[in-house]
């Protein structure tokens, strides 16, 4: 049986894996640790969880998530985001357990055009992209083992995402306006969890640094009218520039990710995101 750690267990992501891990029909044996279980900031819990459990693989979900929180907070983002991954990274090259490591498309600037590749420039515009880059650098320096997978505004039926406050809002208000000047791809955690199982399985060794959202593009007006039509809510939706919406944290506006890498290396196949968003209203709904 393959062993796996998943940290962070109680988030969005870890919630994801946790619902789909039947699917693995006892072939891997999950070991889900909340915060409050294993806090990935102290290196002795983490080397006593690692070193004495014969895991084959780590999945961190553990994150300090909170974009704008970051910027006044920026010491614990960089604990939990930087020092936290290191930790794992550590204990896993004691191990000989492999890290998959999750990113984000906030580790760019936003200022390119084109859908960015693994191997463009990053360059955060605040203290959450600047500390999850950190915490990428820190695995690279540390283990060999690694899998870091950048990906894009994880939304699903778990946690707190932006399709369930649409829904919420959606239903308290009769207008709402949100940005159409931020573009990139809305990514379904179960469609992600799916692929994080996927790499457990089936041993690759093709270690590095991999983009993974669904498919497509979108701004987030495009992602609320989506949800909102696709959830038969009627609400006048209008769309405003990003600086009609002041946030504490900048982010970028552009950040599509070119996913040929993880497509060729895995030969899998991403779904688009609007046919996700309505896989994931149907699990929801059914909740
Ligand atoms: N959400 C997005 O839109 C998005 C976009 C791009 C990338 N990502 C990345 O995707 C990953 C998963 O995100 P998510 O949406 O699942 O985040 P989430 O729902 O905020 O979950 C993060 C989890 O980490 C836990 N955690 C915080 N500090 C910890 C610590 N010191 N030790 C152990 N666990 C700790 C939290 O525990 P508590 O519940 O106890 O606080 C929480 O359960 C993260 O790496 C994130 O950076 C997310």
């Amino acid at each position: 049986m393959i062993k796996v750690l998943v940290t962070g267990a109680r988030g969005q992501l870890g919630s994801a894996i946790k619902s789909i891990s039947n699917s693995c029909e006892g072939a891997v044996g999950f070991t889900y640790c909340t915060s409050a279980e294993l806090n990935i900031t102290d290196i002795d819990s983490v080397m006593a969880m690692i070193t004495t459990n014969s895991f084959d693989y780590c999945i961190n979900c553990a994150a300090y998530t909170n974009v704008d929180k970051a910027e006044e907070n920026s010491p614990q983002a960089y604990a939990i985001n930087g020092l936290g991954a290191e930790n794992l990274a550590i204990a896993c090259k004691k191990a000989n357990v492999t890290l998959i490591h999750i990113s984000t498309d906030f580790v760019f600037s936003g200022k390119q055009s084109q859908p960015y590749l693994e191997t463009d420039g990053t360059e955060p515009l605040g203290s959450y992209g600047k500390s999850k880059l950190r915490g990428e650098q820190d695995i690279q320096k540390q283990l060999d083992k690694h899998y870091i997978i950048r990906t894009s505004w994880l939304y699903s039926e778990f946690g707190a995402n932006f399709m369930k406050s649409m829904l919420r809002l959606g239903s308290e208000r009769a207008e709402l306006s949100v940005v159409f000047d931020q573009i990139g791809t809305p990514t379904y955690a179960v469609d992600l969890a799916k692929f994080i199982i996927y790499l457990v399985q089936n041993d690759t060794a093709k270690y590095g640094i991999y983009h993974y959202s669904n498919e497509g593009v979108a701004s987030w007006y495009d992602f609320a009218k989506a949800i909102f039509e696709e959830a038969e809510i009627n609400v006048k939706l209008k769309p405003i520039r990003t600086k009609e919406y002041p946030l504490p944290a900048k982010r970028p506006s552009y950040s599509v990710m070119d996913k040929a890498k993880v497509k060729t290396s895995f030969n899998i196949e991403i779904p688009h995101w609007r046919d996700s968003l309505k896989e994931a209203l149907k699990n929801y709904n059914s909740k």
